[in-house]
């Protein structure tokens, strides 16, 4: 796995924006995302300003890095709410010179003919949910378009934003190493810094769930799995875009700044339904989360001014539990300095000396600690025996 430099000034500051609307709901999605007839997108907009204004109040000083339009599907915003959004941003917070602002699309035609006015409002990257380059596959991942639909709108991307990634699921029900091949050789003509690549999970009270239970959705076996992932792992590195995170590829310094913030264990602030955020205080992070369900968060967000359902304190032990949890799915690994700083103690040395041993982890020449090859297809194990 490759490296990203780390921002000499640290993890950074960056803002997470959750549009919660989708058209229709993925049998294999648990993210927060919910089907309207209708929405009142000026409250809604408004809402979020609102909230922008209380969580700037508590983060005064911090120079955002990115801003992130995540979902459900932020490409169903009007470019005008992305822009007031953007506008409410640059008044409560300093912006840096380079920052990084994204916005998740869907890939259907509607959607990219918005794209030009999403640039004009402030955004200057996209990340499209292309999910497979075969019809019979999207149709299977209930998606609501076409692959020459998906090759039109990257290619609406990639002419109109200076970044643009999509996203693809593999492992899919009877897919072999070798249609996969075929199919990454086949995205990576359509590339441009950054693609993520996520094997299906089927996740609690999802269709996908319901069908496997029932006996009708049959996954790819571990070997099969592994395979898969071995012949990710080898063609993207061929490309000169390995992973730098367990599911994200990029060339060199092409990777996402905004999820970088995350895994780096930055500060962010969320805003929107179900959002979190993470803030530094003098006493320690404060974990916060907001109202998931749309209607609610934006009832109680116009009474309190926000929606924050959840704002502790972390102890020192959970800090490092996320730290590690963040960190060790990044190629370029952690320092174990602020493992101690967060947690207030050190990485065991007979569990770090075993799972080197092991060929789990290992020490890079600047005194990093992170995963390797062999280490990352069983990542949450690995991160569960150094967190213990
Ligand atoms: C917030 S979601 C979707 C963004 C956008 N609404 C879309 O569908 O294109 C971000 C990405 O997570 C991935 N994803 C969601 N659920 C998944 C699952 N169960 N297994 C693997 N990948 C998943 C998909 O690739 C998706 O594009
Ligand atoms: S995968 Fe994307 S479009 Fe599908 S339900 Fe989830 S958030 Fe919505």
């Amino acid at each position: 796995m490759a490296r990203a430099n780390q921002a000499q000034s640290g993890p950074g500051f960056g803002i997470y924006v959750h549009w919660p609307f989708c058209l229709s709901k993925c049998p294999y999605c648990d993210f927060n995302s919910h089907v309207r007839p209708q929405i009142d997108e000026p409250r809604f907009r408004a809402a979020m300003i609102t909230e922008l204004k209380h969580r700037a109040a508590s983060t005064k000083g911090r120079i955002v890095e990115s801003v992130f339009f995540g979902g459900g599907t932020p490409s169903l915003m009007q470019p005008q709410t992305v822009a007031a959004i953007l506008e409410a941003i640059a008044k409560y917070w300093k912006m840096a010179a380079s920052v990084e602002v994204t916005l998740e699309a869907n890939p259907t035609s509607v959607e990219a003919e918005r794209f030009r006015s999403y640039r004009s409002a402030g955004v200057n990257r996209a990340s499209l949910g292309i999910q497979a380059f075969n019809d019979d596959d999207l149709k299977l991942l209930g998606r609501m378009h076409s692959k020459a639909e998906a090759l039109a709108a990257l290619n609406v991307a990639a002419s109109v934003f200076d970044r643009y990634s999509f996203d693809l699921i593999y492992a899919r029900p009877g897919q072999s190493v070798k249609a996969w091949q075929a199919e990454l050789a086949e995205a990576l003509t359509h590339a441009g810094e950054h693609l993520s690549l996520y094997q299906l999970t089927i996740e609690p009270d999802t269709m996908f769930e319901r069908l496997r239970d029932a006996g009708k959705l049959v996954l790819p076996d571990m070997g099969r799995a592994r395979g898969l992932w071995d012949a990710t792992q080898e063609t993207m590195g061929k490309a000169g875009m390995p992973a730098y995170e367990i599911s994200n590829h990029a060339r060199p310094g092409g990777e996402s700044r905004h999820n970088l913030i995350y895994w780096r264990y930055g500060e962010y602030v969320g805003v929107g339904p179900g959002a979190h955020g993470r803030i530094a205080t003098p006493k320690g992070r404060r974990a916060q989360a907001t109202e998931r369900h749309p209607e609610m968060w934006l009832t109680v967000v116009e009474a309190d001014g926000h929606g924050l359902v959840e704002d502790e304190l972390l102890s020192s032990e959970e800090q490092g539990d996320e730290f590690l949890l963040m960190g060790l799915r990044l190629a370029e690994g952690i320092e174990p300095r602020r493992f101690e700083e967060f947690s207030g103690r050190r990485l065991d040395p007979a569990q770090v000396k075993s799972l080197v041993a092991e060929g789990m982890v290992e020490y890079t020449r600047d005194g990093r600690l992170r995963v390797s090859a062999a280490g990352f297809p069983v990542l949450d194990a690995v991160v569960a025996d150094l967190a213990a």
